[in-house]
């Protein structure tokens, strides 16, 4: 495995005292975790990775983890009525738990960090089973969001200490998708540059890009957006926050549905977004809709692509340009029962920005969406 010391710093003005590698796994807490991993490998083709349950000896939680490239998804669900997984789904619905983050070192990672003001989720802890060790420790961030560190140098099994390989017989196969691109959050009114400063000064992040009402508007409604990344890149964590408009934004109806700040989207990395897209939309996973009238003109925009206008159209994929090249994007409609989170699927041909170019066509589609809901 690469470590952190061979990845090149690419943000200089990153303060860098919390090395990390990338994203280890994302956990969800979900109503059930069975079905969720059906989902998982059946629309969007997680390969099955690991499992805790009744079986390995787990007796209040059920885990699925899955993976695709370097994405693990881990689902949970509660065994037993109460408890703190029950409380979370009662409250949120199903969504996002823990964003694990991969680094060399848990212990330190958690003491530099509450040292510089971050409250302990987790104390570090070493996990041991027969194939080795791994330190695991955990801060809090918004909402009832946590990050965990992982230290697995010292781990040659499937997954973390506590699974068991889980290898059965459906395989239904990957769709292409690579890598976490970024994880966006979305947070209160007011609170966006607290937890922008929690990531500077508790995370030794920078400050990528900021949106302010202005690029993200339409005639109804609005949010605000600022990009942290840590030092070489590898983590990107928007935070948005909502602006006033003339009706309600997605991010309003997101806090009232989720009750609170949470993730609300996962961007996901492909090096083909047609064959993703495709596959993904064969599989049955809905995206949000894009008029045919926004391919009339979006090439005097951003110039000329490789691939086929037309198939982009036929799938509804977003372009957009940068100084440093383009990008193709499009997003899915909320993936749980609550219009809370949803997935970006991302294909970069050198651009690293985040599609400002086509915020007002995707928050005009957003807001159709709403007005079926109801919630605009
Ligand atoms: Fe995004």
């Amino acid at each position: 495995m690469q470590t952190e010391t061979q990845i090149p710093k690419i943000f200089e003005d990153v303060q860098d005292f919390l090395p990390i590698n990338g994203t280890d796994y994302i956990e969800l807490y979900v109503g059930n975790a069975k079905q969720a991993a059906h989902y998982y490998q059946s629309a969007w083709g997680f390969q099955p990775l690991a499992y805790k349950g009744l079986e390995t000896g787990s007796r209040d939680r059920v885990s699925y983890a899955l993976r695709q490239g370097k994405i693990t998804l881990v689902l949970t669900s509660p065994l037993q009525a109460g408890g703190p997984i029950n409380e979370h789904i009662n409250k949120h619905g199903d969504g996002v738990k823990v964003i694990a983050l991969w680094v060399d070192d848990a212990t330190y990672s958690w003491q530099a960090t509450t040292q510089r003001g971050a409250e302990s989720a987790l104390e570090p802890q070493k996990l041991t089973d027969e194939h080795g060790e791994v330190i695991i420790s955990g801060i809090k961030t918004y909402g009832e969001t946590l990050h965990y560190f992982i230290e697995r140098k010292n781990y040659h099994g499937a997954f973390l200490p506590g699974f068991k390989s889980w290898a059965p017989n459906y395989r239904p196969a990957e769709v292409g998708l690579q890598y976490v691109d970024h994880i966006v959050g979305n947070v209160g009114w007011g609170e966006m540059n607290k937890w922008v400063d929690f990531y500077a000064k508790v995370m030794g992040f920078t400050q990528l890009v900021s949106f302010d009402d202005k690029d993200i508007s339409t005639e109804y409604t609005a949010l605000m957006s600022k990009v942290m990344t840590n030092g070489n890149g590898r983590i990107k964590f928007p935070i948005n926050e909502p602006a006033v408009g003339r009706k309600k934004s997605q991010i309003e109806e997101y806090i009232e549905f989720y009750n609170g700040a949470g993730v609300q989207h996962i961007a996901v990395a492909t090096n083909n977004i047609i064959h993703t897209v495709s596959e993904l939309k064969k599989r049955g996973v809905d995206f949000l809709y894009v008029p045919p009238t926004y391919y009339d003109t979006v090439l005097d925009r951003v110039g000329e692509i490789d691939e086929d206008l037309e198939e982009l159209k036929q799938l509804g994929v977003l372009i957009d340009r940068d100084d440093e090249g383009y990008l193709l994007q499009l997003f899915t409609k909320p993936v749980l029962d609550r219009p809370t989170m949803f997935f970006e699927i991302i294909q970069r041909k050198g651009a690293q920005s985040f599609g400002k170019g086509n915020f007002k066509a995707l928050f005009e589609a957003i807001e159709r969406e709403q007005a079926l809901r109801g919630t605009l």
